[in-house]
């Protein structure tokens, strides 16, 4: 897909790896400027050296989505440098890693980092930006949910609260920005093949692993969606021709909220 996003600076949270990664790529090779705002400094070094290699423009700060501070530093850095901000992307997210518990096992400390990265994260890093684009000519806000956050997983209870708190967030978001020229939408990604994913079903490459076929049994698709096939979806809710779409969540996940997968 080719949209037109020339003279845009776009900030992309956990742009270093994953789908975050691929969401800065896709923005860069349609025109924009990007920003990389990643807590792993040395990976938004490296992501960005090779936009930057590839001839694309694209800069990398260091930043922690859930500290007020440093997300206030991150604006004023790049307002400083750049002079705008017309597009958001709250990419950045964490779940739980191995172990996978019911919720009166769930720990307090597990629970309150990822509502702070997740979602708090996402309130303290628009909160920060959105004045700048009210003073400039508007903006895109795009959130990073997850079918999760629609339609709850088991034995996850920070992840679906938090993911469920950004789908409505952003309708929120959606109805108090939209009059004043910031369209606010989320992308709820199902199962995508990163290295969070990889590491926990899928194995390297996708070469899946046992624990992959039930939940790839779930998926009309029979697979699980790549990195780029989201960061399309987000490219487009932030492309001109997305002109009248604000407050909606675009589910991205081969069907798998659609329905059940069995007969009856
Ligand atoms: N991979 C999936 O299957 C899947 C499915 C649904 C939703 N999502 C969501 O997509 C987003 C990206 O996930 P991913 O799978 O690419 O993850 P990932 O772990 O591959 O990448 C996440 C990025 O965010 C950065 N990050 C983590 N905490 C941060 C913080 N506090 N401040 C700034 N940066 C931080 C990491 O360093 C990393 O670069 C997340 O919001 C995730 O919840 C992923």
């Amino acid at each position: 897909m080719k949209v037109n996003l020339n003279e845009q600076v776009a900030l992309v949270t956990g742009g270093a790896h994953g789908i975050g990664n691929a969401i800065v790529h896709a923005l860069v090779d349609n025109g924009a400027h990007v920003v990389i705002v990643d807590i792993d400094a040395e990976a938004g070094e490296e992501a960005a050296r090779k936009v930057v290699d590839a001839g694309g423009t694209c800069l990398s700060l260091a930043g922690d989505v859930s500290d007020v501070k440093q997300m206030e530093n991150v604006v004023e850095q790049v307002m400083g440098q750049l002079g705008r901000i017309n597009i958001l992307i709250n990419n950045a997210g964490i779940n739980t890693r191995g172990d996978r518990v019911p919720i009166h096992e769930y720990s307090l400390e597990d629970w309150q980092s990822i509502m702070q990265v997740d979602l708090t994260g996402v309130f303290i890093t628009s909160r920060a930006v959105i004045p700048t684009m009210l003073k400039g000519s508007g903006g895109r806000i795009v959130n990073i949910s997850s079918i999760a956050g629609l339609v709850p997983l088991r034995l996850q209870s920070a992840y679906v609260a938090a993911k469920a708190g950004v789908a409505n967030l952003t309708k929120s978001m959606a109805i108090e920005l939209g009059g004043q020229g910031i369209l606010v939408n989320a992308v709820a990604p199902g199962s995508t093949l990163t290295r969070g994913t990889e590491a926990l079903f899928y194995g390297p490459d996708g070469a899946y692993t046992e624990n992959a076929a039930s939940l790839l049994s779930h998926i009309p698709l029979g697979r699980p969606g790549k990195p780029e096939e989201i960061a399309h979806a987000v490219l487009f809710l932030v492309s001109p021709e997305a002109s009248y779409i604000n407050g909606t969540i675009l589910v991205v996940d081969g069907g798998w909220t659609a329905g059940y997968v069995r007969d009856w």
